[in-house]
């Protein structure tokens, strides 16, 4: 056996008996139902577990089963995403529902080879569920487990590395606990929430683990997990409009693809313009502009982009059929990325 798989051996009992008396209560963990692992997992991906929360109640509520995923409209999914951002999530949900559905009778399958063949399931998903909802001991490894287990085992390995992902799981797999794989899963998934913080915040002196891990035995949970430099944010530079007319302000869809692709926005030329440079822009578009003015700065971070908008006010005299005209509350039935909706407080300004 080699070492880690000793450490990750000795620690089954300790995590899942702290795990009994410290799992959070949370609505996704009172029945194993896979539709509902399957929907907690992929919000839970890139967002937090208090922002998920409600979102995750509506979202069931709304879409209580596979088939009414499969089958909702694609407005009404975007507005239930509207927020948690990355919507491709959304999108390779309903395109894993339509499968399901056609496929395996709108069953959800158990093979895990079956789960990790849907679109949007990667290994980490395809392990939550087959093990939470299907107790098959198939690891789930994320951030959270990656940290976790590079401190117990003292892994020097930078923690992108995917030969060390690979690693881990099989020797994770190998420690599973029959009958509890459900539970091993999240009690790792907790103890990385809870008390093996990152950030440098471990708070080892509450940690069920202190007595196996070598990253406290070394006085080294500083130094540990090994992370390599991330390549710096692209940077770009946007100006975007708020066109009024009358109540009405302009919107368009963004293209489909590529970054929110399919939602609306406020409409925007790439990098600043100035005001004569978007008076022209608006009159080729058939606008009769009254006037154009500076109206705010914001910054929007995606994962690898960082906006830098520059936001004017154009007042129009007359609409167009290439925008949507909406009142900022008939705006409210769009799904505009949180990058537009920074915006939205001057509406109610200027409409
Ligand atoms: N993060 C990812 N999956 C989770 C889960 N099942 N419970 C809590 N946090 C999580
Ligand atoms: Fe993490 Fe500290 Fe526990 Fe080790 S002892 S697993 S570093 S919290």
């Amino acid at each position: 056996m080699n070492r880690q798989k000793e450490t990750l051996q000795k620690i089954v009992d300790p995590l899942l008996a702290w795990y009994e008396r410290n799992a959070r209560d949370l609505p996704w963990r009172r029945d194993k139902d896979p539709y509902h692992v399957w929907v907690s997992e992929i919000m839970l991906q890139q967002t937090r577990v208090e922002t998920v929360v409600p979102y995750y109640e509506r979202f069931i509520k709304e879409l209580p089963t596979i088939r009414s995923l499969a089958g909702a409209p694609e407005e009404k999914l975007l507005k239930l995403w509207e927020g948690l951002g990355y919507y491709a999530r959304v999108r390779n949900m309903q395109k894993a529902a339509v499968q399901i559905c056609e496929r395996y009778n709108g069953v959800f399958p158990e093979k895990f080879e079956a789960i990790r063949s849907l679109p949007g399931i990667g290994d980490y998903t395809a392990g939550a569920i087959a093990s939470i909802a299907f107790e098959q001991p198939a690891p789930a490894v994320d951030g959270n487990v990656l940290r976790v287990v590079a401190r117990l085992t003292g892994s020097q390995t930078d923690i992108k590395s995917t030969a060390l992902k690979a690693q881990m799981a099989a020797d994770l797999a190998a420690v599973y606990p029959a009958g509890r794989c459900g539970d091993f899963t999240q009690s790792l998934m907790e103890l990385g929430a809870l008390v093996c913080l990152p950030n440098q915040m471990p708070k080892c002196a509450f940690c069920p683990l202190q007595d196996y891990c070598f990253a406290k035995r070394h006085h080294m949970q500083l130094q540990l997990p090994v992370k390599a430099e991330k390549e710096a944010r692209k940077k770009e530079t946007k100006t975007v409009l708020l066109i009024v007319c009358g109540e009405k302000f302009a919107i368009r869809k963004r293209k489909e693809g590529g970054l929110l692709g399919g939602l609306w926005e406020f409409p925007t030329m790439e990098g600043i313009s100035g005001e004569r440079e978007i008076t022209a822009w608006l009159t080729e578009k058939g606008l009769d502009v009254k006037s154009v003015a500076k109206a705010a700065e914001k910054k929007h971070i995606f994962t690898h982009i960082e906006w830098d908008m520059h936001c004017f006010l154009a007042v129009c005299g007359n609409t167009n059929g290439e925008f949507v005209w909406a009142t900022p509350d008939e705006l409210k039935a769009y799904s505009l990325p949180t990058a537009f909706k920074k915006f939205l407080p001057l509406l109610s300004i200027f409409g």
